[in-house]
């Protein structure tokens, strides 16, 4: 946590049951369903994004944002009942070892659209050119499940400053990789 945005969450890094970010905001009903809670610097980068992509007409919005210990404990065990502790592993991080408790990563929607798979929207067409330089990298990359420990997940967007995040898109590699490469080993 010491590195701040840059801290590094997967399935070897966990944040303690107690790390609650200093800098919760609300996020407003413009850019997010009900209930959002983020980080103030990730919430000022992702308004700036998404005013950008509204001049495109692509209306971008928060569906999950901040989530406490507790609450990803329940997204878990949810999981492991329905569909059992590997696949649940595969899909949701176990309490503790979620970017989700950071306040640093949100997963995106397009507003009001009827596509099941964001992958298929605009949004996400317009994220995969865009997103860095607002700050924001996809976590987790498709073909990428040895190295992040998850599926691809095309809606799972994490923060890391605009510096990092175009280095990270323009190599085409993991937070992972990133953070092994060049902050671990530095
Ligand atoms: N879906 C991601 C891995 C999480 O639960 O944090
Ligand atoms: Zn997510």
């Amino acid at each position: 946590t010491s590195k701040d945005i840059l801290m590094l969450i997967n399935k070897y890094n966990y944040l303690s049951e107690d790390y609650v970010p200093e800098n919760l905001i609300k996020i407003s009903s413009s850019y997010a369903y009900q209930g959002n809670i983020v980080r103030e610097d990730v919430l000022e980068s992702f308004i700036e994004m998404a005013n950008v992509a509204r001049e495109e007409d692509i209306v971008l919005v928060i569906n999950s944002s901040y989530r406490s210990y507790q609450d990803q404990d329940e997204i878990w065990n949810y999981r492991k009942i329905n569909y059992g502790t590997e696949k649940a592993d595969q899909y949701a991080a176990r309490a503790g070892y979620s970017e989700h408790q950071s306040g640093l990563s949100i997963d995106i929607a397009q507003f009001n659209s009827k596509e099941e798979d964001f992958e298929n929207t605009e949004a996400f067409k317009w994220l995969s050119d865009n997103a860095h330089k607002y700050g924001f990298i996809l976590r987790f990359k498709k073909d990428a499940e040895d190295i992040t420990g998850y599926s691809y997940e095309s809606w799972h967007y994490r923060y890391v400053g605009k510096e990092v995040a175009t280095k990270v898109h323009d190599e085409d590699i993991t937070y992972d990789e990133y953070y092994a490469y060049y902050i671990e080993n530095n």
